[in-house]
């Protein structure tokens, strides 16, 4: 199974890069726009068309593949995830910042296995940041293998996590409570406006944890392994196993820290995927 993944990688990896001139094009925004579940759920021809590119170069070659795309989930599509081969695919993840020419936006495309995230591509094309992981490899940026940082406690970590595309005003007042509860306990917090590159920052050391409720499987399923294999942890915001259906996520550099912040979060629990 090692070898297939290898070989799924390079082919999903060579798709990505060649998806990611649509973004380019796009640098300083992309101002034709609709709106989704929410005023502030939004999608751009971009984004149909990167996940078009990705499902059709995939499914040519691997045409017993599945695929849990989030505009094709948008447009009527099953979210459905079995024990097949399922690439799971963000097209642009941080659609809002691709929108208004903020360069934190990126494709995201995990490769599921046995319902586990086996391999993983986040894809920022503005700055030319390229975040991978395989399972059992480790995890790069660009070339550069990639690690955690050595934070355990929420008092010394710099946390990220982000407001959502859901007015819901119930998730909204978690939001919220977090932000204050964070504000005076943790050393710093961030919000990059992408989900799969606030995971990318865990990975990469440059941020300790991060957390959302209210995502999809296709914001964090490339992240989850990549997270995983720079050497941190992946929960359910409570302190349980992470459930990529569940639409919550907390991810963390050190299973300390993960679980000392998810004690201390406020808790929301959208609708499943
Ligand atoms: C969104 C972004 C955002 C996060 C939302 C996601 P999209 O993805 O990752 O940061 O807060 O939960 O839905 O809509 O830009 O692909």
């Amino acid at each position: 199974m090692t070898d297939a993944i290898d070989e799924y990688f390079e082919v999903a990896l060579e798709l990505v890069k060649t998806a990611g001139n649509l973004i380019i094009e796009f640098r300083n925004g992309c101002k034709e726009f609709e709106s989704k579940s929410s005023d502030i759920d939004l999608v751009t021809e971009i984004d149909k068309k990167v996940e078009e590119t990705l499902i059709k170069g995939l499914s040519a070659i691997y045409p017993e593949h599945k695929f849990i795309g989030e505009e094709s989930v948008a447009d009527g599509a099953k979210c459905e995830l079995t024990e097949e081969p399922t690439w799971i695919i963000d097209p642009v993840d941080g659609t809002l910042n691709f929108i208004h020419g903020y360069p934190s936006s990126c494709i995201s495309l995990g490769l599921v296995i046995n319902k586990e995230s086996v391999a993983g591509i986040i894809y920022n094309p503005i700055v030319n940041q390229l975040f991978t992981a395989k399972k059992g490899k480790g995890a790069f940026l660009n070339d550069r293998q990639i690690h955690v940082s050595q934070v355990k406690e929420v008092r010394n970590a710099l946390i990220s996590f982000e407001a959502g595309t859901s007015r819901d005003e119930e998730r909204q007042r978690t939001v919220l409570e977090n932000f204050k509860m964070l504000v005076t306990k943790a050393q710093g917090v961030r919000a990059v406006g992408s989900a799969a590159l606030n995971m990318a920052m865990v990975a990469l050391g440059g941020s300790d944890a991060y957390f959302e409720f209210g995502i999809h499987a296709w914001d964090v399923a490339a992240g989850d392994i990549i997270v995983r294999e720079a050497g941190g942890v992946c929960i359910d915001p409570a302190g349980g196993p992470f459930d990529i259906l569940s639409r919550r996520v907390l991810c963390a550099s050190s299973e300390e820290l993960a679980q000392e912040l998810a004690k201390m979060l406020h808790q929301y629990y959208p609708e499943r995927d």
